[in-house]
């Protein structure tokens, strides 16, 4: 020690000499160099060797911590290298490594916190004054940790906020614990420091940042804060990501029209619609709504990026719709107040919706004849419909004056309307949609009751004890449902009939001749709601008897095979009647035809042949008492020439005959004449004929069997021994000489047919008492024809 001293004495006089000219660096103001070391890494203090004189050589470098004067670590070039370990509790963490010779680092391994410090490394030379390098050692410990929370001090999970509105302020919080020194706190988005404002608290080892953002705009959604936490640019820093949720109102709502039907619709089709919504977050609930009426259904689709909803909706509009505002709704449940719409004003396009009216103020239950009555058509279309129709039972109705029918574009009126007026009316219409009627109206026109007979009247044969149906058919609306029947058999007195059924618009009544005075005439009446029948229906009740024969014979056609002849039916008798006709070469009957008419159609026929045609009537009660005979030529077999003989030919036969036979009744003896007259009289005086055979006989008799005629009718209907009804075929010696053929029997002179029916013509038909009507019936041509058919 004293050695050493005795050294540094010398040393430092020789080096005062020398310091005029360099300063010298044991000053107070020396050079401090600055470690940063972070905690537990190795540490590297620097001391400088560099020899300022050469070939001066370091004898001694020395360390030592602060103000401790014992050093730390020394080592010594003199004699035998030194290592001293100072404090022998030191750990092993110093270590000296020499770098060329001209720095001598001091290492420690696993720096600690208690490391820190200034450090003093002293070099001695073997004759350059001494160097002292100074380090300060600084130990960084970075920061345990960072958190960030939200304003309610809730830590962000997931790195993601809670989702706040746009226009809401956000507030995040980052927080770093730990770190010596405390460590800098910043916030930045997208690279750029938002805040590097930190706060410290040293006591509680904590830094934090409070990000503030006054109002989030659309523009924020998922923006990306970051907060970075660093004590030490050797270090990056820590770094946390915060991901900024929100919720947004919709931006905008849109009714899709993708087939350009421009809101114009046909009513009861199916129509696609859609509604698309965009910029919600999260997807909106989008509804329908007609007419402030929510409406049901919607799908629901959201695109990927969960900005565009679309709801599309199967729409079926009703003509009612029309006019009506379909619209859309969105609103995001989130947020309040979002709800955004898109409206529509429908256009429903529908065919015409007909409505047929009465006319104001008349009631279809008091339509009766001769009012006017009018009907309104009531039409509802989109578009608009130009043309109506009018039709009755499907026919097509114009306006015609001199019947009564106007048609104006939607009003129907019939003037004066008949019975003949009633039907089912409608109005028809049509616009591009498509044609429509009306439901029929079912006019009624109501009349009082009218006998539903030809003429009113019906004669009817009926044999004595033979029960009759006689239906009284009675037109009427309403239809009829009371009925009267009397019976009239003398002129004044009648008799009521009750046994009768009474149905709509049908009475029957059963009836039963049971002697003469039963024959007569029946009278029905019909009664509805408007009234009685004023003509009854008149049912002549008559004993049944053998058919007139036809008359008017005539061949319509004759070929060489064929002949059509044709007649015209005569009285039935009272009965149903049909025909037969027998076919004759001569006197020799080749065939015979029967027809319900009196039209015959027979083949098989020679050529070139004469003919004979007999036509008989025949009914329930018998042949007719004649037939009407024709005489007819077929045509030559082709290629013969054979004259034809035509009908007129064979009606001169017919004519030729009875004036022939005229002449010769009166050019022979009028005495045979007078005595067949005594003789027929006689006879006729016990024995009545039918009415039917009463036509031909002279007028004289028909007075004269007026009286006992009753009785007469008893046996009109079995009368088969009556001289005069010879059966058919005893007539044909007489036809075929050429004879008159419709009146065998006749040797008399023509009655006077004509002077009877002028009597009788002044009586009113529904006022004739049974014995003009027998009386009629002999003046075919002259009454009203009161019978064609008859039915029992
Ligand atoms: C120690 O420091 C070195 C150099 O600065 C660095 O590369 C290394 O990562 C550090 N070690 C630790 C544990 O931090
Ligand atoms: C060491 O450096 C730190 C800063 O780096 C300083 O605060 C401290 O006072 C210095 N120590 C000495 C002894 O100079
Ligand atoms: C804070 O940021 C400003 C500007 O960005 C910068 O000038 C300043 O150095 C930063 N402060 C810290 C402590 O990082
Ligand atoms: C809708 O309007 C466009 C243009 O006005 C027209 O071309 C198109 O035919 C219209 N569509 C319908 C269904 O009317
Ligand atoms: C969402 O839609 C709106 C409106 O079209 C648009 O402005 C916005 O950019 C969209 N956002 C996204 C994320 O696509
Ligand atoms: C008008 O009505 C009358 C009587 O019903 C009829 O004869 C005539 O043919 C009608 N005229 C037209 C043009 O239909
Ligand atoms: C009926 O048609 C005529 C022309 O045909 C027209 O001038 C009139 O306005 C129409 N009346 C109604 C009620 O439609
Ligand atoms: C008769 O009938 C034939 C064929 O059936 C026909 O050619 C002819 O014109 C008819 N004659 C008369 C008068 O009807
Ligand atoms: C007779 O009448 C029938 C039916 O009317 C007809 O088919 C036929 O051709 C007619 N015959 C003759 C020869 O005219
Ligand atoms: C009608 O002809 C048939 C045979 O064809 C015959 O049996 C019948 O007696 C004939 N009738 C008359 C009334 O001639």
């Amino acid at each position: 020690m004293k050695r050493y001293k005795c050294t540094f004495v010398v040393l430092l006089v020789s080096f005062a000499v020398l310091s005029v000219f360099s300063a010298s660096p044991l000053d107070e103001d020396v050079e401090v160099e600055l470690v940063l070391t972070r905690e537990g890494n190795t540490s590297e203090l620097p001391c400088n060797l560099q020899v300022t004189h050469p070939p001066d050589k370091v004898s001694l470098v020395e360390w030592t911590k602060g103000d401790d004067e014992q050093p730390l670590y020394k080592v010594d070039f003199r004699g035998v290298q030194t290592q001293v370990v100072p404090k022998p509790e030191g750990e092993n963490r110093l270590s000296l490594r020499l770098v060329e010779d001209k720095k001598a680092l001091l290492v420690i391994s696993s720096t600690k916190v208690a490391d820190e410090g200034l450090y003093n490394c002293r070099v001695d030379f073997y004759r350059s004054q001494t160097t002292f390098t100074h380090v300060n050692l600084t130990v960084i410990v970075p920061p345990q940790g960072v958190q960030i929370t939200d304003e309610l001090g809730i830590p962000i999970k997931n790195g993601v906020t809670k989702a706040y509105a746009a226009g809401a302020s956000l507030i995040l919080i980052c927080v770093a614990t730990g770190g010596k020194p405390l460590p800098t706190v910043a916030w930045s988005r997208d690279g750029e420091i938002v805040t590097n404002v930190t706060q410290h608290f040293p006591e509680r080892f904590r830094s934090q940042n409070i990000l503030r953002v006054p109002e989030l705009t659309r523009s924020d959604l998922h923006a990306v804060y970051q907060c970075e936490v660093s004590n030490s640019n050797q270090q990056p820093p820590l770094i946390v990501k915060v991901t900024v949720e929100m919720f947004l109102r919709p931006l905008e709502v849109t009714l899709i029209d993708p087939f350009r039907f421009n809101q114009t619709f046909s009513a009861e089709k199916k129509y696609e619609l859609i509604c698309r919504c965009k910029g919600s977050r999260p997807p909106p609930i989008i509804s329908w709504w007609k007419d402030g009426i929510p409406m049901e259904g919607g799908t629901i689709s959201v695109s990927a990026d969960g900005n565009t909803t679309t709801s599309t909706l199967w729409f079926t509009p009703q003509a009612s719709d029309d006019g009506l505002v379909l619209s859309c709704r969105a609103a995001n449940q989130m947020v309040p107040h979002s709800e955004l719409r898109d409206s529509w004003m429908l256009k429903v396009l529908y065919p015409p919706k007909i409505i047929l009216h009465l006319g104001h103020g008349l009631q279809p239950s008091s339509i009766r004849e001769g009012v006017d009555v009018y009907f309104e058509c009531q039409i509802i279309a989109n578009p608009k419909v130009t043309r109506v129709w009018w039709l009755r039972d499907g026919i097509r109705l114009a306006s015609n004056a001199s019947a009564g029918i106007l048609v104006a574009n939607q009003t129907l009126v019939l003037q004066g309307v008949s019975r003949r007026s009633s039907g089912n009316y409608y109005c028809e219409s049509s616009n591009t949609e498509g044609t429509s009627r009306s439901v029929p109206f079912q006019l009624k026109v109501k009349f009082e009751p009218v006998c539903g007979e030809p003429n009113n009247r019906k004669v009817l044969g009926v044999a004595k004890g033979e029960p009759v149906k006689i239906e009284c058919k009675v037109d009427a609306e309403p239809a009829a449902r009371y009925f009267r029947w009397s019976f009239n058999s003398t002129p004044g007195i009648s008799r009521i009939l009750k046994e009768h059924t009474a149905n709509a618009g049908l009475s029957i009544l059963t009836y039963q001749p049971m002697s003469a005075s039963d024959y007569g005439t029946i009278q029905c009446w019909g009664n509805n709601e408007f009234g009685t029948q004023r003509a009854p229906c008149i049912y002549h009740i008559v004993p049944a008897g053998r058919p007139d024969p036809p008359n008017g014979c005539v061949v319509a056609n004759i070929t060489h095979h064929n002949a059509n002849i044709t007649c015209v039916k005569g009285f039935d008798g009272g009965l149903k009647q049909k025909f037969i006709m027998l076919v004759k070469v001569g006197d020799t009957e080749i065939t015979n035809i029967t027809s319900a008419s009196t039209d015959f159609e027979v083949g098989n026929l020679d050529a070139a042949t004469e003919y004979t045609f007999v036509v008989f009537a025949l009914n329930a009660k018998g042949w007719s008492k004649s037939g009407s005979t024709l005489m007819a030529r077929t045509l030559a077999a082709p290629g013969l020439k054979e004259l034809r003989r035509s009908t007129v030919q064979s009606k001169e036969t017919k004519l030729k005959g009875p004036w022939m036979y005229i002449l010769l009744a009166g050019g022979s003896t009028l005495i045979v004449a007078g005595s067949i007259a005594i003789i027929i009289f006689v006879v006729r005086r016990f024995k009545v004929d039918s009415p039917v055979r009463e036509r031909r006989r002279s007028p004289k008799r028909n007075e004269l069997s007026l009286g006992p005629s009753i009785q007469g009718f008893t046996d009109a209907g079995t009368d088969d021994k009556n001289p005069d009804l010879i059966p058919p075929p005893a007539n044909e010696a007489l036809l075929t000489a050429g004879l008159i053929p419709t009146a065998p029997y006749t040797i008399t002179t023509r009655p006077s047919q004509k002077r009877n029916c002028a009597t009788q013509m002044p009586v009113k038909p529904y006022h004739v008492t049974w014995a003009p009507i027998l009386q009629s019936r002999n003046c075919a041509t002259q009454t009203p024809p009161p019978h064609k058919e008859s039915s029992v």
